[in-house]
């Protein structure tokens, strides 16, 4: 078979891993390797290159992703789509494996659905495609975003101040639910506990009173305003409040351990499915068992709300 490999979407460390994986793992069987650059963009204009298994040399520990990403909203027609599958027959491509979130899921899907032999990888900081129980790059801004919050409690214990975080996530809460426990964070504010003002300020206050010298604030992205919060909260609690945006930093770095493995998993997984005739489908690893979800099941799950988590975190705040 010849398969291409791109990345589309926000980038996630750990995205090279999937590309080396696929790579090394296609070549190996015999098969042909086609690089796309700049994720579906680079499929319309067919911006393709062969792939030998030394253009996946050294990356598995570098974050971004060596083949560019984009965001493709005309990707949405099927006239680009349609420009799309005919590069890639003009090049003698004859799978594709599509590595990114929900909108690089919506794209193959299409695909799918006009005949093209396609399997997605999870690959984004989101942690947001149900189908696998982590996204390739979650671990690695997870861990970027707990030493981030480290930092901001020294100084917001120094000076006695509440520090609001906002970390990414689109509508997930993971990121957030998760740096929130492995900080200790007072308060998580995620989609799915929603943001209830008075009981934030009326909890603040009472730290406040109980003379606790600092207070940690965890919030999705996509939520409130946090700087509008932090002046609230200062109104009301007691505490100097400091609201800080992580932003983009959350997406860059190493990947860790944990993400270079399940790349690595998912990426040889999805040439296998491709050797096995399976198309269509999300790779994923669920209850650490790889598993192959169809691409619109997998696009109509939704995260479980981690309810079990979300009482841990009132449980020891
Ligand atoms: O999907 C990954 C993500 O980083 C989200 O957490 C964030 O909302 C979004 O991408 C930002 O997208 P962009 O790079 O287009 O600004």
């Amino acid at each position: 078979m010849k398969i291409g490999v791109l990345t589309s979407g926000g980038d996630a460390p750990g995205m090279n891993a999937a590309i080396r994986a696929v790579t090394r793992a296609a070549l190996n069987s015999g098969d042909k390797v086609v690089g796309i650059y700049d994720g579906y963009r680079g499929l319309v204009y067919a911006k393709f290159k062969d792939f030998r298994r030394t253009d996946v040399s050294e990356i598995l520990n570098k974050g971004g992703t060596i083949l560019g990403t984009a965001r493709l909203p005309e990707f949405l027609y099927e006239s680009v789509r349609k420009i799309a599958i005919l590069k890639m027959e003009l090049d003698g491509i004859d799978a594709l494996v599509c590595i990114g979130g929900d909108g690089t899921y919506r794209g193959a899907l299409d695909l799918s659905n006009m005949g093209v032999k396609v399997v997605t990888i999870p690959g984004t900081i989101d942690n947001d495609i149900a189908s696998s129980d982590y996204t390739i790059g979650f671990s690695t801004a997870l861990n970027t975003a707990c030493d981030a919050i480290d930092k901001l409690r020294d100084t917001s214990s120094s000076h006695q101040r509440c520090s609001i975080i906002e970390v990414m996530g689109r509508h997930c809460g993971d990121l957030a639910l998760f740096s929130g426990i492995c900080c200790g964070a007072e308060y998580i504010i995620t989609n799915e506990t929603g943001l209830d003002k008075e009981n934030l300020l009326e909890s603040l206050k009472k730290n406040r009173l109980e003379g606790r010298r600092h207070a940690i604030v965890v919030i999705s992205e996509n939520i409130t305003d946090v700087h509008e919060l932090a002046k609230e909260v200062e109104k009301y609690s007691g505490y100097e409040c400091r609201a800080t945006i992580l932003g983009y930093v959350q997406r860059g770095g190493a990947p860790s351990p944990e993400d270079r493995l399940l790349a690595s998993r998912l990426g040889k997984y999805a040439v296998d499915l491709l050797h096995e005739g399976v198309y269509g489908v999300a790779c994923g690893v669920v209850g650490n068992e790889l598993k192959a979800t169809p691409l619109a099941e997998a696009l109509k799950q939704q995260r479980k709300s981690q309810l079990e988590l979300n009482n841990l975190a009132k449980k020891i705040s």
